[in-house]
């Protein structure tokens, strides 16, 4: 069953949330989270299900939007994913096809029937910099957030690992692990770095993976509709927050769009953070397949 646990640091930054199985999960994860982890792994996997995976801040909205408007030939703006993480599964289940279930958990704790390779599954990666500078900025404009800390001290914590979801690094090995043993073809890493560089032919390489139509201007318009400039300005315009995102953060508006670039980093470590980044990356890193480029 999971416990609720709150861990403070000697400079006073708060990590407070559930922890089950020696992993912190988000506060709004379902229940006990044991019961909702087993309801997953059973669920009922549809042939045209996606599941998009990520570490938070890794770009999830962006390729929820893409993928949402390549499955559903609608290129009108999608909003934010249905996490399996905070839904019960009876809405999960009525939610109608083509469905794309997000979550921030790794592949390990996919439904079995996906994991066997019924349905797709597209997972969002970025460097460990900028999604560190992200998630800090994010959780500063929550209400009500499971960590409380400095910029130095929710460092710490994502290196160190006490953050909901794990650290950043225990979630690259896991994808690593699953990169050699998964024998299916229903896996696409999509990096955020490499999707900035050229958005089109990602657009393109994830409507073959998802076997819909490539027929060249559809692709050129979702392309055009998923430029972060574009996909905020939808986000600001158009776009009404669901009731939980209205009630995460003060000021009412989706707080998922900030900057949408690369290497902001460098504009929030230190040269000292820097150091300390390095070093352990180099160190975690050095056995990896992945490769992230901190420009
Ligand atoms: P920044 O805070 O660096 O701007 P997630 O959806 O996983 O929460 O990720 C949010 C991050 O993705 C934010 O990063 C956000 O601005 C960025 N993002 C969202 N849409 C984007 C797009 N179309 N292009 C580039 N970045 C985007």
């Amino acid at each position: 069953m999971a416990e609720w646990v709150k861990e403070t640091d000697e400079e006073g930054n708060i990590l407070q949330t559930k922890k089950y199985d020696g992993k912190y999960y988000v506060s709004h994860f379902i229940g006990n989270i044991k019961d909702h982890l087993s309801a997953i792994e059973e669920m009922e996997v549809r042939d045209d299900d996606t599941f998009l995976l990520s570490y938070p801040k890794s770009g999830t909205h962006w390729v929820f939007t893409i993928a949402s408007m390549l499955r559903t030939r609608d290129t009108a703006y999608h909003g934010s994913p249905m996490f399996m993480d905070f839904n019960e599964m009876e809405t999960l289940n009525n939610m109608p096809s083509p469905r794309i279930l997000a979550t921030h958990m790794t592949f390990d704790r996919l439904p079995r029937q996906a994991r066997e390779g019924k349905g797709k599954i597209l997972v969002a990666l970025r460097n460990p910099k900028d999604v560190a500078v992200s998630l800090h900025t994010f959780v500063k404009k929550l209400d009500h957030s499971d960590v409380i800390a400095t910029w130095d001290g929710l460092l710490k914590f994502y290196v160190e690992g006490k953050m909901v979801y794990g650290s950043w690094f225990e979630n690259i090995h896991a994808w690593d692990k699953t990169k050699k043993e998964h024998k299916g073809d229903n896996l696409m890493f999509l990096i955020y770095e490499e999707m900035k560089k050229d958005l089109h032919s990602h657009v393109q390489k994830m409507a073959a993976f998802l076997e819909v139509n490539t027929e060249k201007e559809f692709v050129d318009l979702v392309t055009h509709k998923c430029t972060f400039k574009n996909m905020v300005a939808e986000a600001t315009n158009s776009f009404k927050p669901s009731d939980q995102w209205k009630t995460a953060t003060t000021s009412k508006t989706l707080p998922i769009y900030r900057k949408g670039e690369i290497g902001d980093w460098k504009n929030h470590f230190t040269v000292a953070q820097n150091e300390y980044f390095d070093k352990i990356y180099e160190d975690k890193m050095k056995n990896s397949s992945f490769h992230f480029m901190f420009e």
